[in-house]
């Protein structure tokens, strides 16, 4: 399996807006969940998958995303002098992988986003991965996404089921089951109402596509909220090949919503080491008080 899929591209440019004013002068993506910002555990399921080369598409009050992956002389050599060698290890790390940087410009949509990335994708089959999407690192998610790209020599997106109230937040899929958990998607919605939603199939942030994407996106027209939309662009890709979807059923919290960013951050204290035993004691008084309310 390893090097069919070497290149990622991680969209960073939207604006935000959910978690303002939190965003309003630092980027969305640089939001810690317990000590890390979403970006570096996107670009770590990458790494998991034996991808090596990242583009991130940033934009205006994006640039501590570029400084969070560079050499930072000063603190390593602090770390360095003061004998903190297991910090030294994990900050020096992260200058370490290969990323690039396109910015977007004007925020014209996922679409425009990953239509960016093309000098740097060229000819191959790349991952995109939406980091306020966060799979749980026992999951296996793009892994297993990649392999099936491998089998079905087709894009793979990857679906999970939503609650028919939550369907209007999705791009949503009509599909026939190939074999469980995998679908050949035949329509696709972006966000649609309730009473034109397919099925509860919503796409979540993770895709293997390939580069015939690029085509049709540099003729899209604006969609959904005015937007060049990935999933009109994938609908039209349906005409010239099959499209596969991938039922996942393991964790994602969607980080880019308050609430979907608390439990991130809960589920990912608890399974911290340093913090596990004392943060799942403090939730079980906070659960206790709970109780008395
Ligand atoms: C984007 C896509 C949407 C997809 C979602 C997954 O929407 O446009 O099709 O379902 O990501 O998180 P966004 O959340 O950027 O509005």
């Amino acid at each position: 399996m390893s090097g069919i899929i070497k290149k990622a591209i991680f969209p960073a440019a939207g604006l935000g807006t959910r978690f303002l004013p939190a965003t309003k002068a630092s980027p969305k993506e640089m939001l810690p969940i317990v000590d890390k910002p979403m970006i570096q555990y996107a670009v770590e399921e990458a790494i998991a998958c034996n991808i090596n080369e990242f583009v991130i598409i940033t934009g205006k009050h994006k640039r501590t995303i570029e400084d969070h992956f560079d050499y930072a002389f000063e603190l390593e050599d602090k770390l360095k002098k003061s004998g903190k060698k297991k910090l030294l290890k994990e900050i020096n790390r992260l200058n370490r992988f290969k990323i690039a940087y396109i910015r977007q410009g004007y925020a014209l949509g996922l679409g425009h986003a990953i239509l960016c990335a093309k000098p740097f994708v060229k000819e191959e089959p790349f991952a995109v991965i939406l980091s306020d999407d966060i799979i749980d690192t026992e999951d296996t998610l793009l892994k297993d996404m990649i392999r099936l790209y491998k089998d079905l020599e087709g894009p793979v997106l990857a679906l999970q089921q939503v609650p028919m109230s939550e369907i209007h937040r999705y791009g949503v899929i009509d599909g026939e089951k190939e074999w469980d958990g995998v679908y050949r998607i035949k329509n696709l919605i972006e966000k649609p109402k309730i009473k034109d939603a397919p099925s509860d199939l919503a796409i979540i942030g993770r895709y293997i596509l390939t580069p015939d994407i690029f085509d049709i996106l540099e003729k899209s027209k604006p969609g959904k909220g005015s937007e060049i939309q990935l999933t009109d662009a994938i609908k039209k890709l349906l005409h010239k090949r099959p499209v596969y979807g991938y039922l996942f059923k393991g964790k994602r919290y969607d980080a880019g919503d308050k609430l979907g960013y608390l439990k991130a951050t809960v589920a990912l204290a608890l399974k911290n080491p340093e913090l596990s035993e004392q943060f799942r004691s403090y939730m079980l008084e906070v659960s206790e008080g709970l109780k008395n309310v």
